[in-house]
């Protein structure tokens, strides 16, 4: 995707960041500040080209895979928490090993639409195309694709398509399809289809023939499987090489050219139903017929096409699943929801969606004038967010959203860390709804806990059905910091809203079981001092695994220790019959509060006097230098080219670690400290995953490398729209669409909050950018951010509270009608150049300590 020429590796620890702002050919995808344009197909670029023109609300996910079906990298209908089970097999066991593998399940697909002009097929790879455009519409969410094609009878014919997820009710789609033949008459067929295409046919191959009729027929005897992964990429999905969902219901309905199909999971036992309405109307003579098998539903139109005679074809769908119901009754629900949706006709439909999407926008556009490619790329990423969260009530929000199978479908705490912050300041409600999917979960993680032999809950590090789905512990479990990511995303939300009523019927069980883990899993070492230790963990950069006091575990169960016990506190003294209730239901006691309060203050938070940082754990700096100067280009990312225990040996970084606390916990570090961290671990974090660059960002700006903040903040912005870890295909990095928020509104913008309504602005904005405005809401009221090179401005857009910021120490008070300008003198300090290399990595005479790259 990117234009010949333009370098978009990794800016890595060279920092070798290409000097361009835009990273599009945007002879192919030109600027459009509310749209995402492609002008030309491109067969080379399927996979990634289907996830950027997704659709999806959360709950269901359409991949941008053509109409016709046949030109395709991975065909793609994702129903949030459609998942199958499997047991993992490890081939040497242990106790407490995870046991249950979980995958999302590819479910059938509704959105083909083949169409043949005198018996020949339109094929997009091979079709003599005058004129195309595809679209993905920001503002009203609409992916829409206009193209004129001469047949290979040489007849013009024009044909325009839509599709959309409703983000307003939440089972549905809705498709339009129309043809207009331009030049003479000729014969139309028109193929609708829902279609269980669970075996990999049509995938990863472009037809090289037409096809007919009777080809479709062949589909129907498609053997289903699920899974379409490679091996070795632990990103991918799992495969499962058998039948995934067993036929259960097909209906269809002559008259009216209503089909559906119901499905049973062989192995989770969960079901799905999909069912299709049809709306043929043209003034051209034609008839219609249905034929449904076990995994094929269609409705097919003869038409005897006259020019210039318009045939529109529209197409509404309705998923449901659940994990009880049996899909005759889910197949009920789904003439329910198209009844419904029959009633109101696509013009409301398209009508809400547009409401829905003004509202969004209204709480959440950030603006960037006279910056129009990035100002293209900020819409698409946030709208790519709220694809991804919009109607995830009851689920959790899958590290790719409902735009591929990428990670499985799991849930991570790329939620709690990542998407939160922007739902909380934004969208209170769905981050509720993300909560509450967590408290639901608590059972489970009590278990868990248990199984561990810890006490209180241990939330597991990936899942779909509340239970630990990562195989791999040293990268997985290991992570107890999801523990305090949950608290503090919980801890956020209710200070931001002021949702107390949350808290106390449901999040206070999250603090307590939280802190009592923590509280279990650290011990006191009386010959340090007494200091409070948590041993073999792992924290977030997974390059490091299974260490002792790892300073982001730490510094985060410290602050979730506090809390908790504030929580309880708070409880006590201002709802003491919920206080009752919640001592009775988890049998807390006096001397357990207390206990967290001690182990908080006694966390150990390792530090080197010498260096004056903090060691990423208590042996990180006996570790060898890994020399990534000299690792090649194709050796990245470090993960799928070397052993883990040859990483492990090493001081490389995956991802932030260190300097995510400095963001998170940022009150508990000084500004020396803070810089000589980033200092430090800049230089050996590789960025192999994409929730590093958004961090590193927020810190560099925080601490003065301006530049290389901007340059963190674009690889991120364009991680998925150029494609730059080479892995869109499998679907949005959604944790990074919200570190790009967070990089504008905690970055550039510098809001921090500090917890309990105290909120803080100290912007860095960019030297090229006029001004930057984004919005937070706070305790109902939402207020308007622009900073500009000289001054910051407050408004407040909507709600009563007044809202008190701390900018740069000073305290500026915002209310409706009341707006206010607060002068700024520059953007904060400023260093020259990039970090220098990490003092201990190189020899005296600058040589460096070790390089492990075979002939480097
Ligand atoms: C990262 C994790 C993240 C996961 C899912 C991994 O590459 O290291 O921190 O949770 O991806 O996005």
């Amino acid at each position: 995707m990117p234009p010949e020429g333009y370098d978009t590796s990794g800016l890595g620890p060279s920092h070798e960041a290409p000097p361009v702002h835009d990273f599009l050919d945007r002879s192919r995808f030109p600027v459009d500040e509310w749209r995402l344009v492609e002008q030309r197909p491109e067969p080379g670029d399927l996979g990634l080209t289907e996830t950027l023109f997704s659709v999806g609300n959360g709950y269901l996910g359409l991949r941008g895979n053509v109409e016709e079906g046949r030109d395709a990298h991975t065909h793609g209908t994702f129903v949030n928490g459609l998942h199958e089970t499997w047991p993992i097999q490890h081939a040497e066991e242990a106790f407490g090993f995870a046991r249950v593998g979980q995958t999302i399940v590819n479910a059938p697909d509704a959105k083909i639409i083949r169409i043949y002009v005198d018996d020949e097929p339109l094929l997009l790879a091979v079709a003599d195309l005058l004129e195309y455009e595809r679209s993905l519409d920001l503002r009203d969410g609409m992916l829409r694709r206009h193209l004129l094609w001469r047949t290979p009878s040489g007849k013009r014919v024009r044909i325009d398509s839509t599709r959309m997820v409703s983000l307003t009710q939440k089972h549905l789609a809705v498709m339009t399809f129309e043809i207009t033949l331009l030049d003479d008459a000729a014969p139309v067929a028109i193929s609708s289809q829902i279609l269980n295409r669970q075996d990999g046919e049509d995938e990863y191959h472009v037809p090289s023939s037409a096809m007919g009729e009777g080809d479709m027929a062949e589909e129907a005897t498609a053997d289903g499987r699920n899974g379409a992964s490679e091996g070795g990429d632990p990103r991918k999905a799992e495969q499962l090489t058998r039948r995934v969902l067993a036929p259960q219901e097909q209906v269809g309905d002559d008259e009216t050219g209503r089909v559906g199909l119901g499905y049973r999971c062989v192995d989770s036992g969960m079901t799905v139903a999909v069912m299709a309405d049809h709306d043929l109307r043209t003034d051209n003579d034609h008839s219609g017929q249905v034929i449904t098998g076990e995994d094929l539903a269609k409705t097919t139109y003869r038409i005897a096409a006259e020019p210039g005679v318009p045939i529109t074809l529209t197409k509404t769908v309705a998923y449901h699943t659940s994990r009880g119901v049996p899909s005759r009754e889910l197949l009920d629900r789904c003439r329910r929801t198209l009844d419904r949706a029959g009633e109101q006709g696509v013009d409301e439909l398209w009508a809400e969606q547009r409401s829905w999407l003004d509202a969004f926008w209204e709480r959440t556009d950030v603006q960037i004038p006279g910056q129009p490619e990035v100002q293209q790329a900020v819409r698409w990423n946030l709208f790519a967010l709220i694809q991804a969260a919009a109607r995830a009530e009851g689920q959790g929000i899958p590290a790719k959203g409902v735009s591929g199978s990428g990670y499985g479908g799991h849930y991570f705490w790329d939620t709690e860390v990542y998407v939160m912050p922007f739902l909380t300041y934004t969208t209170p409600r769905a981050a509720r709804n993300a909560l509450r999917f967590r408290y639901s979960l608590l059972d489970d993680a009590r278990r868990r806990a248990q199984q561990l032999a810890q006490k209180g809950a241990l939330f597991p590090w990936r899942t779909i059905n509340g239970e630990e789905a990562s195989a791999y512990y040293a990268a997985g479990t290991a992570q107890y910091h999801i523990d305090a990511d949950v608290s503090y995303a919980l801890s956020q939300y209710v200070g931001a809203t002021g949702d107390t009523e949350f808290v106390d019927r449901e999040g206070i069980d999250i603090f307590v079981e939280t802190a009592r883990l923590w509280a279990d899993l650290g011990f006191w070492r009386t010959e340090v001092g007494g200091t409070f230790h948590i041993h073999s963990v792992t924290g977030p950069d997974e390059y490091t695994t299974v260490v002792n006091d790892n300073l982001f575990t730490n510094v985060m169960a410290r602050f979730n220790l506090r809390r908790a016990a504030e929580a309880v506190r708070t409880l006590q003294d201002e709802n003491p019959e919920a206080h009752a209730a919640m001592v009775r239901r988890l049998d807390l006691t006096h001397d357990e509060v207390e206990e967290w309060s001690r182990a908080a203050h006694g966390m150990a938070i390792p530090f080197d006097e010498h260096l004056g940082i903090h060691p990423q754990d208590s042996h990180f700096l006996e570790r060898e230098m890994w020399d990534l100067d000299n690792t090649p280009l194709d050796h990245r990312p470090l993960l799928l080219h070397y052993h883990p225990l040859v990483i492990y040996r090493f001081q490389v970084l995956k991802q932030a670690d260190v300097v995510l606390a400095l963001f998170l916990q940022g009150e508990n570090f000084t500004p020396e400290q803070k810089r000589a961290n980033f200092e430090y671990y800049d230089p050996i974090t590789t960025g192999d995953s994409t929730l590093s660059a958004v961090v590193q960002s927020i810190m560099a700006a925080e601490v003065g490398y301006h530049d290389l903040a901007y340059r963190y903040f674009l690889s991120a912005l364009f991680v998925d729209l150029a494609d730059r870890h080479g892995n869109t295909t499998d679907g949005v990095h959604v944790a990074s669409t919200g570190g790009v928020w967070s990089a504008l509104a905690s970055g550039f913008g510098g809001f921090r909050d500090l917890g309990g309504g105290q909120w803080c602005l100290d912007p860095r904005l960019p030297d090229a950018w006029e001004s930057l405005t984004f919005r937070l809401t706070l305790r109902g009221t939402r207020v308007r951010v622009t900073v500009r090179q000289q001054e910051l401005e407050l408004v407040v857009e909507d709600g009563e509270s007044r809202l008190a910021f701390d900018v740069r120490g000073a305290e500026a008070v915002v209310a409706l009608g009341e707006p206010v300008t607060i002068p700024l003198e520059g953007q904060g300090p400023r260093l020259e150049g990039e970090p220098p290399a990490p003092s201990g990595t190189r020899r005296a005479d600058g040589t460096v300590i070790s390089s492990i790259v075979p002939g480097a």
